[in-house]
């Protein structure tokens, strides 16, 4: 079972201003760290943990979250350690995209349905990157070796958790000293449909009809990416993976090796480690479906 850490808001150094939930930093020991208050049942913080573990065993650069309660009031939700300690610091995408084109509306009020936000301008950004520091670098397979095969490992992430949410704020650059690298991947807690109700869940897993069968269902998952700034919708979260692996091929085929290398058992036995108050068997159920089915269809490159 994941532990889950307690959290003293009595140790809060300051909040944390971005984002959409509560959030704020305390200290522990020489570490400066986050908690991310889950406060609205919407499954954020198991989807957080889950996904975390998963880009371990892809290897991808990641930053580490635990369960977490705050004491005294019990609010559930999750821990990291900042992925930038002084005197480094995190960048995040809008500002990256702004530097690069003035007219880029970097805005953080505006984080969704930004046409702007296309594939193209993405890569065109990380491509300026380093690859993550080294010490995030451990598990990258051979084959991913700059900033934009690391980034494809991300958009294959998202495309595998139904990660809907990789808009400019939730991608980013770690400044250290005078270099910029790509920051390692966070904030996956609106993935997983977790805020799907049980009973839908429920239904979805026992129908026989196939317009709301799962593998119905999955296919809706839309990224935050856009095709081109003309474009109505953005690209499913497969098709944007399919954008950034067409530019990045051997690291593209490198990342689906090592999904292809995790089993059902291996999937079902990260969703069971979840305690069993944070996510009912109808969740854990479903969302283990999820992922063997996305898994399946990137394995499968199918056309949606
Ligand atoms: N591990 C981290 N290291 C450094 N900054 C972080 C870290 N996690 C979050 N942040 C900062 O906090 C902001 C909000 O956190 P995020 O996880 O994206 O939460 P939300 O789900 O509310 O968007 C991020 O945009 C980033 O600026
Ligand atoms: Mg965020």
């Amino acid at each position: 079972m994941y532990p889950i850490l307690p959290v003293d808001p009595n140790q809060k150094l300051d909040h944390e201003p971005l984002g959409t939930k509560r959030k704020f930093w305390f200290r522990d020991g020489e570490r400066r760290m986050l908690f991310k208050a889950e406060e609205r049942g919407t499954g954020e913080d198991w989807a957080e943990k889950i996904a975390c573990e998963l880009c371990r065993l892809l290897g991808l650069p990641h930053v580490r979250y635990n369960l977490a309660e705050e004491s005294q009031s019990r609010t559930p939700g999750v821990v990291c350690e900042t992925c930038a300690p002084p005197p480094a610091a995190l960048v995040l995408g809008n500002q990256l995209l702004l530097a690069i084109d003035s007219s880029y509306p970097a805005d953080a009020a505006r984080r969704y349905k930004v046409r702007e936000h296309t594939v193209a301008a993405v890569a065109e950004a990380v491509r300026l990157l380093q690859p993550p520091p080294a010490r995030w670098m451990e598990g990258v397979p051979d084959g991913a070796r700059s900033a934009l095969d690391v980034f494809t490992g991300y958009a294959m992430l998202d495309a595998w958790i139904a990660n809907q949410d990789r808009h400019h704020e939730n991608w980013g650059v770690l400044l250290v000293e005078r270099s910029l690298h790509l920051a390692p991947t966070f904030d996956h807690g609106a993935s997983l449909a977790r805020n799907l109700t049980d009973e839908e869940r429920q239904d979805r897993l026992a129908t026989r009809d196939v317009g709301r069968s799962i593998g119905r269902f999955v296919r809706r998952a839309r990224s935050a990416f856009y095709p081109d700034v003309a474009a109505q919708r953005p690209l499913t979260t497969v098709e944007a993976w399919r954008a950034f692996s067409g530019m990045s091929s051997a690291a593209g085929a490198a990342w689906l090796a090592r999904l292809g290398g995790i089993s059902d058992d291996t999937i079902r036995g990260v969703v069971e480690e979840v305690p069993t108050h944070r996510m009912s068997q109808t969740c854990r159920d479903f969302t283990t479906a999820l992922l063997i089915e996305n898994r399946r269809r990137l394995m499968a490159n199918e056309d949606e």
